[in-house]
């Protein structure tokens, strides 16, 4: 039961080998997983997915990143799960993320900050619908 939140692990993370490790820490929270695939995303996609960011100057150069390579896109579910996974995510910059957060421990700079989370209920929605299908996320019930 609680609220749904989009989790992505960025290129970076997945070249690394540290998925694994990312997921632990949303299990150990509590969190439970709802919907998990790794995936190339296509440039439009990607775009859509940061179109509030259009105007910025980095927005070319995150489109490219977050494209150069598969991405683990998740759903994750619990009680104030949207503000529990920033905290457990930490700062965007991963310079100024306290250590113990994931971009604290796991990430070096802004352009390489391993992680997405979604920062608002409008937009984990958004998120949600946007890279998953109704019939990717599971009921958790028992087929027999
Ligand atoms: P994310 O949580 O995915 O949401 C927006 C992303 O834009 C952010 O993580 C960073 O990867 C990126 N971003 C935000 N600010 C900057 C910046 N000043 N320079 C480069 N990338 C940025």
């Amino acid at each position: 039961q609680g609220e749904r939140t989009f989790v992505m692990i960025k290129p970076d993370g997945v070249q690394r080998g540290v998925v694994g490790s990312i997921i632990s820490r949303f299990e150990d929270k509590g969190y439970k997983m709802v919907g998990c695939k790794m995936m190339d995303t296509p440039t439009q996609h990607c775009e859509k997915h940061y179109e509030e960011h259009k105007e910025r100057p980095f927005f070319n150069k995150l489109v490219t990143y977050v494209c150069s390579g598969p991405v683990v896109a998740m759903v994750w579910e619990g009680t104030e799960s949207i503000k529990g996974s920033r905290n457990l995510i930490g700062a965007t910059n991963p310079t100024a993320a306290t250590p113990g957060t994931i971009r604290g421990d796991f990430a070096m700079e802004m352009g390489r900050n391993l992680i997405h989370g979604s920062d608002s209920t409008e937009s984990a929605a958004k998120e949600i619908s946007h890279w998953f299908e109704d019939d990717e996320l599971s009921k958790w019930t028992h087929h027999s």
